[in-house]
């Protein structure tokens, strides 16, 4: 087995980060995850045994909007940074870009160590996302540096295509679960809602970061439109400096009287117990969802999912199979669903359960690890042999 440097610029634990628990595990033994910034993600690695390093407590300054001269200001602000990033992969085998800066940093850190890079793209590539240069760079070291990239699914895989970036380097690999660990057990369910006062009402839960892409007042519209018994729950916080979004949400719920209706639970980590306390996971991204962690963790919870049809979320549900799906920003269309639901509870539960049964298996955790092992086994390989260096 390799050792692998692993790469992400986030201290705060996003979906790309709880990716990257998952497939840094099983070579945590021989591997380093090295983070731009400290936070709560740090501990969740530690919990898992997986070795850590803050190589800058410098806020990184670049933006997904960030044009050219920004980039360069940026640049001289991490070169210390890059220093610290090269040293350590001269340690390592493989280095493994999680996130866009993690590319970038990790891309001069490969080109000046002679280590293959691989960068997971868990991000759609597009200006919908992301400014034209920050599109641009991220394609550039892609095609020019990395020997893989691992796209979080197809619609990430288009994008970058799209986007210019080199069709023989990228492969499609799903994020895994475990799902074992979203069994929860109906006590613990009932204890959860009558902690909540949810018992009797018909609940909705939506499990995201507070972020205007992620839809939060798209459930609240629709809320609005639903019979009184119907509730959400709202599940995340603002991570990435979003709290005029934040106050926006609480405007709205006030001004639709909805304030006993709507609860903000803040960021949480029991999240397959609150699923599992829900009559429904609504998924409302108004921009097409990279891939959506939490759309197979509610087909794991055995818990009905409605989602927003765009991106990766086409190639999780099929509607009225193992989901449903509705146009994105359409709050009248994910009424119409929620009423439906709150009715056809028989159909509902079929639903969710042959959901629950085709994602543990088409989203098994162990499974996914295998593949990202192979792929990188056969690119490591390749990289060195292409380089005339001697395979590790
Ligand atoms: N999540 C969490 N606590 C929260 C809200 C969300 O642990 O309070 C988790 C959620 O279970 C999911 C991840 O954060 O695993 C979000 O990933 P997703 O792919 O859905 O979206 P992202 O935020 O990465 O774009
Ligand atoms: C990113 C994407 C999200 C995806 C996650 C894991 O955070 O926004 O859609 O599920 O990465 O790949």
């Amino acid at each position: 087995m390799k050792k692998i440097l692993f790469l992400d610029q986030s201290g705060k634990p996003g979906g790309a980060e709880l990716c990257l628990i998952d497939i840094a595990k099983p070579y945590r033994d021989r591997a380093l995850v090295g983070l731009f910034a400290d936070g709560s993600f740090r501990n969740l690695l530690q919990q898992n045994q997986i070795p850590t390093r803050v190589f800058s407590t410098q806020p990184i300054s670049v933006h997904k909007a960030s044009d050219l001269v920004q980039g360069i200001k940026s640049f001289q602000q991490i070169a210390p940074l890059i220093n610290q990033v090269i040293r350590t992969a001269r340690e390592y085998d493989l280095i493994y870009a999680n996130t866009q800066k993690a590319l970038v940093v990790g891309a001069l850190a490969s080109f000046f160590s002679r280590r293959p890079l691989v960068y997971h793209l868990h991000d759609i590539l597009s200006q919908e996302h992301f400014s034209q240069t920050n599109l641009r760079i991220a394609v550039t070291l892609a095609n020019r540096l990395a020997s893989l990239v691992i796209a979080n699914s197809q619609a990430s895989k288009t994008a970058f295509i799209q986007a210019g970036g080199r069709q023989d380097i990228i492969e499609v690999v799903y994020n895994g679960f475990e799902a074992k660990n979203y069994q929860t057990h109906e006590s613990e369910i009932r204890k959860l809602r009558q902690e909540l006062e949810l018992e009797n009402k018909f609940v909705i839960g939506h499990f995201s970061r507070l972020a205007p892409w992620k839809g939060q007042h798209i459930l609240i519209t629709a809320l609005a439109q639903c019979p009184p018994q119907v509730t959400a729950i709202l599940v995340g916080d603002a991570l990435f400096g979003e709290q005029d979004y934040v106050k926006q949400l609480h405007q709205q719920v006030a001004e639709l009287g909805l304030e006993n209706r709507v609860k903000f639970l803040g960021f949480r980590s029991d999240i397959p117990q609150l699923m599992a306390a829900c009559n429904l996971v609504a998924h409302t991204s108004t921009s097409a969802e990279p891939f959506g962690r939490v759309i197979v963790e509610a087909m794991l919870c055995g818990r009905p999912v409605v989602a927003a049809k765009a991106g990766g979320a086409i190639e999780l549900v099929e509607h009225g199979i193992n989901g449903f799906l509705v146009t994105p920003t359409q709050p009248q269309e994910l009424a119409k669903v929620i009423t439906t639901c709150l009715q056809e509870t028989q159909t509902t539960a079929t639903i969710a359960s042959n959901a629950r049964i085709s994602a543990s298996q088409r989203f098994d955790v162990a499974t996914i690890n295998q593949q990202i092992a192979k792929l990188l086994d056969c690119k490591i390989k390749t990289s060195y042999v292409s380089t005339n260096q001697p395979i590790p």
